[in-house]
């Protein structure tokens, strides 16, 4: 039933915080009418790439249910995210979509061993109606991803490194085997010799289990190793998506070429964070692209109408320059 669905649709989706005090207060738009859509024919990596602050945890934790869209809607196999649901039905959402956040040590409680953690989920899921049968399963899928069960069992978090805790917490996020597992920053903590082991599994889950992801990172290289497709975010709105190879290869966004020509060239080294110096801020309240006070290949209307995402060739980009009209514009 599920294949007429795609497996996940972002529509339109807003999501405002209101800062400061009440009088003195302001209204920052965090994610900014994005869509976004995964189809259920074939499992896809989808990296979200993006600067400090553009919005991309944001958008994840809305998919995952953890944090209410202002405006917008999202459907995962078809069902609205976020309409009211029924304790099986917060279940199967469960079992169809998990997290795998930046810090595993956030992901477990530090007073209960880990093992309590993955019984949990086990059988709350419905995976597992006992221990012993729950046993056998978490040993599986600890071996996915090159752990013993029997050394985890009855330890606590504190006794294992940042590295093999966030083993343990992939694990948690394939027990229920998935369709989407939304993993946000899931390297950035681990020490840098072992991330592209990490990386690597989410390929070989791919493969063996047919899991799709949504991999949001700061981190160019690895987006452009292990996705499939990639969307850039800039100030809450995705401003280039496509192919990773066409949209890293051959950037037509201005930010996405900006963001290129900070770093190594592909088979290059990317290991910076994106970090670009420009003008700040003060941009929220801007009709216009959102972009403009930064863009060098600006015109004159870019002040004052905002982009549209429209797909252009084989990838959608969100710049007056590819729209049919910025000729008219131009003029
Ligand atoms: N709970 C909140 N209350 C107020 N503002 C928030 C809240 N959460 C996020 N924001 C703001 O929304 C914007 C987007 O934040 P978000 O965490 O989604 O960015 P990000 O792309 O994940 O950044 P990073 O790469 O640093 O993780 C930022 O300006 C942030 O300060
Ligand atoms: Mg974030």
């Amino acid at each position: 039933m599920s294949g007429q669905h795609n497996l996940l649709e972002v529509r339109n989706v807003s999501r405002e915080f209101r800062v400061g005090t009440a009088f003195f207060g302001t209204t920052i738009v965090a994610v900014d009418g994005v869509s976004l859509r995964m189809g259920s024919k074939s499992p896809l990596i989808v990296s979200i790439v993006g600067e400090s602050g553009s919005g991309k945890s944001t958008l994840a934790r809305m998919i995952l249910r953890l944090l209410e869209p202002t405006r917008g809607q999202i459907l995962l196999n078809g069902n609205d995210v976020w309409a009211k649901k029924t304790e099986e039905e917060l279940r199967d959402f469960k079992r169809t979509v998990q997290p795998i956040f930046q810090s595993p040590h956030d992901s477990f409680n530090t007073l209960r061993p880990v093992s309590d953690a993955l019984y949990e989920t086990a059988v709350n899921l419905g995976i597992a109606k006992t221990r012993s049968e729950a046993d056998d399963y978490i040993a599986q899928t600890l071996k996915e991803v090159g752990l013993d069960w029997t050394r985890i069992r009855g330890r606590y978090s504190t006794a294992f490194s940042g590295g093999e805790l966030q083993r343990i917490s992939i694990a948690r996020a394939l027990l229920p085997r998935p369709r989407l597992i939304i993993a946000d920053e899931p390297v950035s903590m681990v020490d840098a010799s072992l991330r592209m082991n990490i990386i690597n599994l989410f390929e070989e889950f791919k493969e063996s289990f047919g899991i799709s992801f949504i991999y949001v990172t700061h981190d160019l290289s690895t987006a452009y190793y292990i996705s499939d497709e990639i969307a850039i975010m800039y100030r809450g709105q995705i401003v280039e998506s496509g192919a990773v190879a066409d949209v890293l290869t051959d950037p037509r966004h201005p930010y996405t070429e900006m963001l290129l020509a900070s770093i190594p060239g592909i088979g290059g080294k990317w290991t910076s964070r994106i970090e670009l110096s420009g003008i700040e801020v003060e941009e929220y309240n801007l009709t216009g692209c959102k972009f403009y006070p930064r863009c060098h290949r600006r015109l004159p209307v870019c002040r004052d109408v905002r982009p549209q995402l429209i797909p252009v060739g084989n990838r959608s980009v969100a710049c007056i320059l590819y729209q049919d009209s910025a000729d008219e514009h131009v003029s």
